[in-house]
């Protein structure tokens, strides 16, 4: 059968990431898919610096993007670039030009999913994003798949490791915020904006991804009240402590009597509570579903394998599926746009 056809763009954490999987895992991938993965390209912006993966030698590493469009043989683009503008410009030429896209970028698809999820709906193509959500966690296809029938109560989690790495840190080990944030960034985690992480903006835009995906409301950052970690001091967390609660960084929304109430904060959870127990870079939702109860998932929610197993995974979907997309996981129909609750209701 006819291998399946990668064009890569972004070669970094995640790209590598991805990379080293397909490679470790080449036999496995095919007995399963009955075809190969085959890696053609793959785009980054600067040719002459040192990578930490090797690339199979008739992979094509190119700065160009339409080398990936153009290319008739490249079946998925999986845009692993990061940002909202040359990865926009990517993904729409990409589907324009009839390829399937994986992605791991959140921030694009808060901000300009609903035009990109359309166009991929018009040309018949999947735009896939697992790994834009909690890393490894499985939680898009949760939503989109697994609890579709539900109505979904309520979306709590820790949805940003780097945030939970610094306040863990900060937390176990007495680091500085500085340090860990350090820390953070040297293995991978943080944001190429590491401002993103630490403001709880990468954590909203992973719950406006989430709230699209259950409620079917586009709703806009700018609507969603937002506070990060940056405030938290090693006091605040002894403080904590000593009643016997951990300060994590929470994103979450709930329907309450058909209106949402959402926002990302940094809160106090007590030591006995799943979440307080959730460390390091790992990531933990709970989702509760009128008809399934709570559930909760954690995993690694950062760093190039992690999120590498969730874009392979992606990439194998389609492949199984022959490139037969399934985008579903927004309604049809959209619900009225979300109000937050009348404080005096
Ligand atoms: P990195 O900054 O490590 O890597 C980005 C890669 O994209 C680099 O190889 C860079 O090229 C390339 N690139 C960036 N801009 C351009 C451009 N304009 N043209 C060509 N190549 C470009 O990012 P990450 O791997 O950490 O993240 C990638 C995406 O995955 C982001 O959307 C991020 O939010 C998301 N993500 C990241 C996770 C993580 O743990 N890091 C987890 C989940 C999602 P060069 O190397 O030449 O500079
Ligand atoms: N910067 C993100 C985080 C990467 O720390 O969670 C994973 O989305």
């Amino acid at each position: 059968k006819r291998p399946v056809r990668i064009g890569l763009a972004g070669l970094g954490t995640v790209g590598s990431g991805l990379v080293a999987i397909v490679a470790r895992n080449a036999d496995w991938i095919e007995r399963r898919l009955g075809r190969p993965i085959v890696l053609t390209k793959v785009l980054v912006r600067d040719l002459a610096k040192p990578r930490a993966v090797a690339l199979p030698p008739d992979v094509g590493l190119t700065a160009d993007p339409d080398a990936l469009v153009t290319d008739p043989d490249i079946d998925i683009v999986v845009e692993l670039m990061g940002g909202t503008g040359a990865a926009y410009d990517l993904i729409r030429r990409a589907l324009l030009a009839g390829k399937h896209v994986v992605t791991a970028n959140k921030a694009l698809l808060a901000e300009r999913g609903p035009e990109l999820f359309a166009l991929a709906a018009e040309k018949g193509l999947g735009l896939y994003y697992e790994a834009s959500c909690a890393g490894a966690i499985p939680i898009v296809a949760t939503l989109k798949e697994s609890l579709a029938g539900n109505r979904i109560v309520s979306i709590i989690g820790i949805l940003n490791g780097t945030a939970n790495y610094i306040l863990s840190s900060m937390s176990d080990k007495g680091l500085t915020f500085a340090a860990a944030l350090r820390q953070a960034q040297e293995k991978g985690y943080a944001e190429a904006d590491p401002t993103l992480d630490i403001e709880g903006i990468d954590a909203a835009h992973k719950l406006i991804l989430l709230i699209r995906l259950a409620y079917g409301q586009n709703l806009p950052l700018a609507k969603l009240p937002v506070a990060g970690i940056t405030k938290v001091t090693t006091e605040d967390i002894r403080f904590a402590g000593e009643f016997g609660y951990t300060i994590k960084l929470i994103g979450q929304v709930h329907e309450v009597e058909g209106r949402l109430s959402a926002g990302v904060s940094p809160m106090l959870v007590h030591k006995d509570y799943l979440l307080a127990s959730v460390n390091g870079a790992f990531n933990a939702v709970r989702v509760e579903g009128d008809a399934s109860g709570p559930i909760i998932l954690h995993g690694k929610g950062a760093g190039d394998l992690p999120t590498g197993s969730a874009v392979l995974g992606d990439i194998m979907a389609l492949a199984r599926e022959g490139m037969i997309p399934n985008n579903t996981g927004f309604l049809v129909e959209p619900l009225p746009e979300a109000s937050q609750p009348d404080p005096e209701d």
